[in-house]
């Protein structure tokens, strides 16, 4: 039996907010911190992915760097975990064009991302031409990427949040064409649902955190300092009742932050549990003690991410990436040896 491989991905868009942390992020430490030393570890910030919408070049080059320093600053390993950027490696790219050769087009019409993306509804009536020749090819078929960025490391295991279910089972799918017509040459992947609930954001507790609402104040990011962190939390949408309690359906407002507080209790103490101990605060002092556990938990991050990026004038990073890619264009050329040859390439 092979050890596992795990492999996950991503987006350089920026310092992640707290959902990415705790929705995505913290659990590839976790797998890295217990995961049996025969574990491979490949983590990859993924901007060919990120150029499905328009980047400006020199902002993506530093947000590519901003991941990578957050990647280090939350605990992971560059000796343990290969650590690379996508486009270093150009077997992702080669593999997703023998992958679109045999990949369904129905299948990809199909996934709700690329729906939500174009903002069509599930009923919504065939697009005209001129809305058409906007679309591009590359945010419909950067599932058949994702796909390529998995297979090519052989991933056995790979950790997501959960609206990224239906993105493996796509891969599974592209497993299951490819060896259909080339032989039982590629892996299907075995999902790792991530256990932590969705962070809301804290400008409307019905939508999730995420970094494209326009209002900065609706996500905290990691590398937030300690007052950016309590004027956003002391400017949090709770409700009228001036006290505390754990009531998702009634209270989501206070009912997220208590979730929110529950991820960093060093004792494993429940939402629930944490609402029965901040029961007789007020609203207000409430929200200054979640600000502050909040910028206690992440104070060790933000002082790692400003060392690693400062580290050796700046260069560490690149050597960190440099590495990676190294290690990980090791693991993807093996893949496509066997791949090229039984396609006859
Ligand atoms: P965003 O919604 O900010 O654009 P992404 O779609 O890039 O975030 O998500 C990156 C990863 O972070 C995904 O695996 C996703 O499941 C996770 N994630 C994003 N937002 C949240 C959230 N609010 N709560 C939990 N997990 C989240
Ligand atoms: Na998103």
């Amino acid at each position: 039996v092979k050890p596992p491989v795990i492999f996950s991905g991503i987006q350089p868009t920026g310092v992640p907010h707290l959902g990415n942390y705790l929705g995505a992020l913290q659990q590839w430490v976790r797998l890295q911190n217990t995961a049996h030393p025969s574990t491979k570890l490949l983590y990859s910030i993924v901007d060919l992915h990120a150029i499905t919408i328009p980047q400006d070049p020199e902002r993506l080059r530093q947000w590519k760097r901003e991941t990578l320093a957050t990647l280090l600053a939350i605990g992971l390993d560059p000796n343990r975990s290969v650590l690379f950027y996508q486009s270093s490696v150009s077997a992702h790219s080669e593999l997703m064009w023998i992958l679109s050769c045999t990949a369904s087009m129905g299948y990809l019409s199909r996934m709700t991302q690329w729906k939500s993306k174009l903002q069509l509804k599930d009923d919504a009536s065939p697009l005209d031409e001129g809305s058409k020749s906007k679309l591009k090819l590359g945010l419909f078929s950067y599932p058949v990427l994702q796909a390529a960025d998995i297979l090519v490391h052989r991933a056995t295991h790979v950790p997501v949040g959960e609206d990224q279910s239906q993105h493996l089972e796509f891969a599974r799918e592209c497993v299951t064409n490819f060896n259909h017509a080339y032989g039982p040459n590629l892996v299907a992947p075995q999902t790792i649902m991530s256990p932590a609930k969705r962070v809301m954001s804290l400008q409307d507790p019905h939508l999730k955190m995420s970094k494209s609402h326009s209002d900065p104040r609706s996500r905290i990011l990691i590398t937030d300092p300690p007052d950016v962190i309590h004027k956003k939390m002391m400017a949090a949408l709770t409700d009228s009742t001036n006290s505390v309690s754990y009531d998702p359906e009634n209270r989501p407002g206070v009912s997220n932050l208590l979730q929110l507080i529950s991820h960093f209790n060093t004792e494993g103490k429940s939402a629930q549990e944490l609402g029965l101990e901040y029961a007789n605060f007020g609203l207000g002092q409430f929200k200054k003690a979640v600000a502050e556990c909040i910028s206690e938990s992440l104070a060790p991050i933000r002082t790692k991410y400003e060392q690693v990026l400062a580290a050796d004038g700046g260069r560490y990073l690149d050597h960190v990436w440099m590495q990676g890619a190294v290690k990980a264009r090791e693991s993807a050329d093996a893949t496509m040896e066997v791949v090229r040859k039984s396609v006859g390439l």
